[in-house]
């Protein structure tokens, strides 16, 4: 039986002040949570957010991290300066990361690797375009990102690896995929895993949903058999939706 895993994705928002609010409700609140948690605040925000969650089994992640270990990259933060701050997970191939900042899955497979290689647990983001889904191509799509995100990640590295599916037209857009059409692909995902790390890697593989989680669909969501859990935006950005979501049972 895999254990569920909550994320809430911060993105752009939050002060140092707020970040710390937030992050203390979160441990006070989810004390009774059964799930595996991660909170992923901004760069800014993290060393902030680690104090707050010392001694809490919520996971400190951070959004983003750069494919090269140190040097020359104004503007970037390396896989070093996160653990230094108590980064203990990282999303990867977020989908504003793929289509805004143009990463593509090479880029992405070495950040993948990198983590890895550092210890640092990794959430890689898939997830198909509206006009990909509407041309049939969603399997193809998350199927593609998974073996090139996946390359050359060692089978006993992936157990520190989990999967967010993402449909890019659900994200923030209060669109959600229905649970049987994300359910359908969390598995096609799934059988890719399968196929590349053999089958019993692939049923403990954590396979999150993310793309407008709130609390009223969330059970129904995580209800189903491939979906192991959430990467959630808006509704984490406040302790009174992501608690419920988190403490769904
Ligand atoms: P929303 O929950 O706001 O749709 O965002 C999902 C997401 O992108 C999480 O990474």
């Amino acid at each position: 039986m895999r254990n569920y895993y909550i994320a809430g994705n911060w993105k752009m928002h939050k002060t140092r002040a707020e970040a710390a609010a937030l992050a203390q409700a979160l441990v006070s609140q989810l004390k009774k949570g059964k799930h595996k948690y991660l909170v992923a605040p901004s760069f800014t925000a993290l060393e902030t957010v680690a104090s707050v969650l010392k001694g809490s089994p919520i996971l400190l992640g951070a959004q983003n991290m750069a494919a090269a270990e140190q040097g020359a990259h104004t503007g970037e933060v390396s896989v070093l300066q996160l653990k230094d701050l108590g980064v203990q997970a990282v999303i990867l191939g977020h989908s504003e990361r793929r289509h805004s900042y143009h990463e593509d899955d090479e880029l992405i497979n070495k950040k993948v690797k990198l983590a890895l290689q550092h210890g640092l647990e990794v959430i890689l983001c898939v997830g198909e375009l509206l006009s990909e889904r509407e041309a049939g191509k969603a399997e193809g799509v998350c199927e593609i990102q998974t073996v090139r995100g996946l390359a050359g990640v060692a089978a006993g590295d992936l157990s520190r690896v989990s999967i967010a599916y993402e449909p890019v037209w659900a994200i923030g857009t209060g669109k959600t995929a229905t649970p049987e059409d994300a359910d359908a692909i969390h598995a096609a995902i799934r059988r890719v895993v399968a196929r590349l790390y053999g089958g019993a890697a692939a049923e403990e593989l954590l396979i999150q949903y993310g793309g407008s989680v709130k609390p009223d669909n969330a059970a129904q969501l995580m209800a189903k058999e491939h979906i192991d859990g959430a990467l959630v935006g808006g509704a984490a950005l406040s302790a009174d939706t992501f608690v419920p979501i988190a403490l769904f049972s």
